[in-house]
């Protein structure tokens, strides 16, 4: 068995968000809302949410956006409720614990989770759209 270093570099971050997003399309619980309701172009959005994961882990200060209003949003269009940011954490958790261990990597689930609490308590105050899949698509 190989031992799992910790993140270090920006391929690191850059290897976690393509590995997350593979999966995260192909999800059933979370995946329509990338590929029906938004039809997110990968390549694009890849080089932004790597530039967030080294602001959080690398201190480089490359994001400089606000990253709660896109998802203001996606709820417009489909409510994004507690079921989905819990399945969004099992994937980016299971996704950084299959390729890193240490003090980055924990702060990268501990990151998230914060963020997640932050925006699905925030999106409470918009109108969410329907969250049925099949009404979405
Ligand atoms: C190394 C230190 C940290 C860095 C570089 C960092 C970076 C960031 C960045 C870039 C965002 C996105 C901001 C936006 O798009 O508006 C964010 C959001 C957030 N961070 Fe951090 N963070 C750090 C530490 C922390 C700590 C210690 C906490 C909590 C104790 C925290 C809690 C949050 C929360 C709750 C959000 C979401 C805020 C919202 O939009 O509702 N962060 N952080
Ligand atoms: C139910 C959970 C979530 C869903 C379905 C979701 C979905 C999306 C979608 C569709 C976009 C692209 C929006 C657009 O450009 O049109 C996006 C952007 C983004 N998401 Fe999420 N997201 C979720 C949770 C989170 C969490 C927990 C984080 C952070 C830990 C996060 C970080 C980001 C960032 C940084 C962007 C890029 C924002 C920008 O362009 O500056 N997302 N998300």
């Amino acid at each position: 068995m190989t031992q799992l270093r910790d993140i270090e570099t920006r391929e690191d971050c850059e290897r976690l968000v393509r590995a997350f997003y593979g999966q995260a399309f192909e999800d059933p619980t979370i995946g329509f809302v990338f590929t029906d309701v938004v039809g997110l172009d990968l390549e694009a959005h890849v080089p932004r949410i790597t530039d967030f994961w080294t602001t959080v882990l690398l201190g480089d200060k490359r994001y400089g956006g606000s990253a709660f209003n896109p998802h203001v949003a996606v709820h417009a269009k489909v409510a994004l409720e507690e079921r989905h940011f819990e399945r969004w954490l099992q994937l980016w958790f299971g996704t950084v614990d299959d390729r890193f261990k240490g003090e980055k990597a924990n702060q990268a689930k501990i990151h998230a989770l914060r963020v997640a609490q932050a925006f699905l308590q925030r999106l409470q105050g918009f109108p969410g759209g329907t969250a049925d899949p099949m009404k979405a698509r």
